[in-house]
């Protein structure tokens, strides 16, 4: 989604935002812009393209305020003229989220004789402030922000006003006190380096941020307050350390990530919190796990393994589909939602309409201070780390390691979360084996001379299927499918032939043998086929009838996911870039979604 950045009394505004922007990109890369206060004025620059179109038109510009935006395109496509900033009258403003009520706000303004340059819902947000402004600004916010519907960040610059002014309202801001500075940005990360203290501010909210000091107030015009603390180290923004891309390098980082998650879940409590929770909630009938995209993809494999354990009925769903569904979960659920950023909107929205429906709610995240966790009963923590290329691959497998913990520590059996905690002990270390000794080049070249990518998995390995096929798809656009292997000759086989390639992956010995009926089925049709396996599990004969054969170390099967997409996010990797894509920013992505 956008990034919004916002700072006054630093040396030179424009190159403060410009840093900023760079660390925001991830969240949307389809134009940027800054605007600064200057001599009295307001002097905007905004390219279509990424933060670095900027550059050359930045270099000139003075001021010690301004604001800065990086887009990820919602209404209208991107353009110089539906880049942010939008300036008119007297306001400058950036925008994340959606105004929802943006077209009748745009007719009522129209009447008026506003004149609007861009296609965006956002414009009509400073065509408003310019209609309210009567010389007193927070009258101006308040007034406009009451006629918004939807969800919105917004920093805005006033001529007459020497600071800028954030507000907050289902999208995330963060603002930040250091160096007599004020700043305010979508992440905390955006803010390292400038900001020594950070406050995340709450929805509803609208802080005025001048002359070295920030006021808070909330939409009644109420004063409001906000706890500082210090920026938190682990939110330094990531770099890339000598590997060419994000992706590999986070790829790279997935053990660190295992051992990260396991012992943030023993050293801050999980397993007792997850107890008591239960038991004050008197155990519980159902299970749902809910995320979207990747996170979906680790419920799913989640809900095998816990079905298992708990021996009650345990299902995943995608949020975007629960939040609108007549669920008939209650009061004895337990919801679990996952997401990577924690401000995913549907997610966000499904797990408090769970909470409206009475079921207990807990929250897997990487980001500490998200929406996601000001919802939930419970925080479950995944310690990945700053995950900055759009295609998540170190989250997903922290996701992995904090949902199987979960479901160990609530089928209460202490048996099963010891020899868990014992083997993630190990695991960070078939995952370095996975990463170091997994040879792709020759399957990625398949893949990106291939019409259709197919991944077929059973059990566990369905799952991992599904997050093979996304990441490929992703990042290097190669179009394809994952299926569960058994469904494939229901109607899919029909898409096979000598262009498409078929990825099986196979972790249980028992099911392998099945899903190497499927390949044989393939094979007999002229398709080609890659298997992805554990050491041992595959029949003797698949080794001689798939083209390409990759092995990685074998691990329990609530842990498999952890391992065995490890050579399939290699294989979207190289795809991407034998193909020429920029695997950190696949067109028309944006790392987290917070509209609809
Ligand atoms: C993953 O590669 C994707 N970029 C996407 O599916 C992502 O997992 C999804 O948007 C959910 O994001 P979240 O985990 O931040 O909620």
């Amino acid at each position: 989604m956008c990034g919004i950045i916002g700072c006054t009394g630093v040396k030179c505004a424009a190159k403060t935002l410009y840093r900023g922007l760079e660390d925001l990109e991830y969240r949307g890369y389809d134009s940027a812009g800054i605007a600064v206060l200057d001599c009295g004025g307001i002097i905007t620059v905004k390219r279509k393209g990424r933060v670095a179109a900027l550059l050359p038109a930045i270099e000139e510009l003075g001021g010690t305020t301004g604001i800065g935006h990086t887009r990820w395109a919602t209404h209208g496509r991107p353009s110089d003229a539906n880049a942010h900033p939008h300036t008119a009258g007297a306001f400058s403003v950036v925008h994340n989220g959606i105004i929802e009520n943006y077209a009748e706000l745009k007719k009522e303004l129209a009447d008026e004789g506003c004149t609007f340059f861009s296609q965006t819902d956002s414009e009509v947000v400073v065509h408003l402030l310019n209609k309210y402004y009567r010389g007193d600004l927070k009258e101006a916010v308040l007034s406009t922000v009451r006629r918004l519907r939807g969800a919105f960040a917004l920093c805005i610059l006033c001529k007459d006003y020497s600071g800028f002014v954030a507000v907050k309202y289902c999208n995330p801001i963060i603002v930040g006190t250091g160096g007599g500075a004020l700043f305010a940005a979508s992440d905390m990360p955006a803010l390292c380096g400038l900001a020594e203290n950070v406050a995340v501010m709450q929805d509803g909210q609208i802080a005025f941020a001048a002359e070295g000091k920030i006021t808070f107030c909330d939409f009644s015009g109420e004063a409001a307050s906000l706890t500082f603390s210090t920026l938190p180290v682990s939110a330094r923004p990531a770099r890339l350390c000598g590997f060419p891309h994000y992706m590999i390098k986070e790829i790279n980082e997935i053990p660190a990530a295992i051992k990260a998650t396991a012992s943030a879940f023993t050293s801050e409590n999980c397993a007792e919190k997850l107890a008591r929770i239960q038991k004050k909630r008197g155990g519980f009938t159902d299970v749902v796990v809910c995320g979207c995209g990747t996170a979906f993809h680790s419920a799913l494999a989640a809900a095998y393994c816990g079905e298992e354990l708990l021996k009650i009925p345990v299902r995943a769903e995608t949020a975007g589909e629960f939040r609108y569904r007549k669920s008939s979960a209650g009061a004895g659920t337990l919801f679990i939602a996952v997401s990577q950023s924690g401000e995913t909107a549907d997610t966000v929205e499904a797990a408090r309409a769970a909470k409206r429906l009475g079921a207990c709610v807990i929250a897997v995240t990487n980001v500490a201070y998200s929406a996601i966790t000001g919802v939930a009963d419970v925080v479950i923590p995944v310690r990945a780390g700053v995950e900055i290329c759009v295609a998540a691959t170190k989250s997903y497998c922290g996701q992995i390691v904090a949902l199987a913990l979960t479901f160990a520590s609530l089928c209460q059996s202490s048996s099963a979360l010891k020899s868990m905690l014992k083997e993630l002990k190990t695991l960070g270390a078939a995952c370095s084996a996975a990463i170091t000794d997994c040879r792709v080049e020759d399957v990625a070249r398949a893949c990106a001379s291939s019409s259709g990518v197919y991944f077929i998995g059973r059990g566990m390995d369905y799952p991992v299927a599904l997050e093979g096929s996304l990441k490929l798809k992703e990042v290097s656009y190669v179009p394809g499918e994952g299926y569960p292997a058994g469904e494939l000759k229901h109607g899919t086989i029909a898409l096979i032939d000598g262009g498409t390639l078929t990825v099986a992956i196979i972790t249980d010995k028992t099911l392998g043998e099945k899903t190497a009926s499927a390949v044989e089925q393939i094979c007999s049709r002229g398709g080609r086929a890659a298997v992805v396996c554990f050491k041992g599990c595959a029949p003797l004969s698949l080794k001689e009838r798939a083209e390409f054969f990759i092995e990685v170390p074998a691990c329990s099967a609530c842990l498999s996911p952890a391992v065995s997409v490890i050579p399939l996010q290699l294989i979207a990797y190289r795809t991407a870039v034998i193909l020429g894509r920029d695997p950190d920013k696949p067109r028309n992505l944006a790392k987290s979604v917070t509209v609809e």
